[in-house]
């Protein structure tokens, strides 16, 4: 593998409203169900009428959407602008729906937001980041014995599903969730770890660019995440340093308070043996991920026949399997589970599912691992 990574700058999705998003949920239940249908079942035969039929209904949909993440918008220009942009998001569901079948795709807390805007706002710069000076390749492990299926959750080694809101932070969601599984390997106690400390502490820089540096809400990288956290001593437990969504507050790190510390971290070869074998033996790996179909997923294993392997957003590996997948493959295929940071209302509660085989959407090929100080 080569020193260095044409690596990204990654950050994050999520808008404020979607703290909000449990709300009116089970009143509006049934109306979202013959949305989603109408979003995702169309079938070939008929797809103008489908179209024509959607559209004509989107307004109806829309007010649904909008009490079911409590939208609000402050003035009607912006509603009818939202409106649109809607409707161009229930063709694109559509589309996504064709190019992944293995998926259901359809009106998520990030149906009003234009591709763009879900990229610009949300997902960060591309930078050039080379490694930090700490970092290892990571070991070439056996994999004969691997088991079929693996999920770090039935082991205790996961914390719930969390919420960046509208903030670039993605990284160090992923960060946290990796060094609380391998502090959980190497303690035996799960303890959630401080997101917050990152955003407000953490302005590693790439050693040889020094303009490109993890930035709070505007993005970052979990290997110079994990090169903060060797040099700082470690982080703070989530309570002890909460999460506010935002950038604009000093370092409030307590050295006196550290519950985790990195003991080394080390970059995993793109071979997907390898990666599996890594997460069995040294716990949830922080991968990269293009994050173009998330926003429209809503379940199933995601396994579109064409996606970017640019990577623009940090997610947390925590299994993988094989049961589930969907009849259409004629076999089972295996594929990643994932933990996402856009809360337990977004995908499959809060979790991904993406096929292996391809390296689909870049998802290979930016893994770390990291290794906690066992005290
Ligand atoms: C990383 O740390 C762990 C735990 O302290 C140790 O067992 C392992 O050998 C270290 N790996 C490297 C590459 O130094």
């Amino acid at each position: 593998m080569a020193s260095s990574f044409a690596l990204l700058f990654l950050s994050s999705l999520l808008i404020a409203t979607s703290f909000r998003s449990s709300l009116a949920e089970s009143d509006v239940s049934g109306g979202d169900d013959l949305l989603i249908r109408q979003v995702v079942d169309h079938d070939n035969a008929n797809d103008v009428v489908s179209d024509e039929n959607s559209l004509l209904n989107a307004d109806h949909h829309f007010e649904i959407f909008k009490r079911k993440f409590g939208k609000a918008y402050a003035t009607q220009k912006e509603h009818d602008h939202r409106l649109s942009v809607f409707k161009a998001n229930l063709r694109r569901a559509k589309r996504h729906q064709k190019l992944d079948p293995s998926a259901v795709h359809g009106v998520t807390q990030f149906s009003d937001l234009t591709p763009r805007e879900f990229r610009s706002q949300f997902l960060g710069l591309n930078r050039r980041l080379r490694l930090p000076s700490d970092a290892h390749k990571a070991a070439i492990l056996p994999t004969n014995d691997l088991p079929t299926d693996f999920d770090w959750r039935e082991h205790g080694a996961v914390t719930p599903v969390k919420n960046q809101g509208s903030c670039g932070s993605c990284w160090s969601f992923s960060t946290t969730g990796a060094l609380e599984g391998a502090n959980f390997l190497a303690t035996k106690n799960l303890v959630s770890l401080s997101e917050q400390q990152l955003v407000d502490c953490d302005h590693e820089c790439d050693p040889e660019e020094k303009d490109s540096c993890d930035s709070g809400c505007n993005g970052g990288l979990m290997n110079s995440a994990f090169e903060y956290t060797l040099k700082s001593g470690g982080l703070m437990r989530e309570e002890d340093y909460p999460y506010t969504g935002t950038d604009r507050g000093s370092c409030k790190f307590d050295k006196s308070k550290i519950a985790a510390k990195v003991s080394n971290f080390s970059v995993v070869s793109l071979d997907e043996d390898q990666i599996a074998a890594n997460l069995v033996k040294n716990g949830p790996l922080a991968v990269a991920i293009n994050a173009v179909f998330m926003q429209t997923y809503m379940k199933g294993v995601s396994c579109p026949f064409i996606c970017s392997k640019r990577q623009d957003h940090g997610v947390l590996l925590v299994g993988y399997g094989q049961s589930g997948y969907a009849p259409i493959r004629l076999k089972e295929k295996p594929y990643w589970i994932i933990k996402n940071s856009w809360g337990p209302n977004w995908g499959e509660d809060g979790y991904y599912k993406i096929c292996q085989g391809r390296n689909i959407c870049g998802v290979d090929s930016m893994v770390s691992t990291v290794a906690a100080v066992s005290t």
